[in-house]
């Protein structure tokens, strides 16, 4: 499936993710500034956050509860489209989707 992340400078960076892969995997595997992903996807660091498209979140559906508490230490405050993007897993169902990154992480 592919992937795009929109970084905090408008950059879009356009990837093929393996399927299974979450999207802050696809992110730290081709180098996509501004995803750190520091506990690498244990759902404790929320240094992956991102804002899914309003239109994507039938998709990806919206953060759990532990994921929503996670965010609401995230340095960019969370908005509704907010997840963290360990806990999106890349599926052919999720091809074209497009992920802004949050400013800070
Ligand atoms: Fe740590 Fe997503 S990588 S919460």
């Amino acid at each position: 499936p592919t992937i795009t992340f929109i970084s905090p400078d408008g950059t879009k960076h356009q990837l093929e993710a393996k399927a299974g892969a979450s999207a802050m995997e696809t992110a730290v595997k081709f180098g996509v500034p501004g995803i750190i992903g520091e506990c690498g996807g244990g759902l404790s660091c929320a240094t992956c956050h991102v804002f899914v498209e309003p239109g994507d979140i039938d998709r990806t559906g919206t953060a759990e509860d532990f994921e929503e508490e996670m965010l609401e230490d995230a340095l960019t405050p969370a908005t509704e489209c907010s997840r963290l993007s360990c806990q999106i897993r890349m599926t052919d169902e999720l091809d074209g989707l497009v992920l802004t990154i949050a400013p800070e992480q």
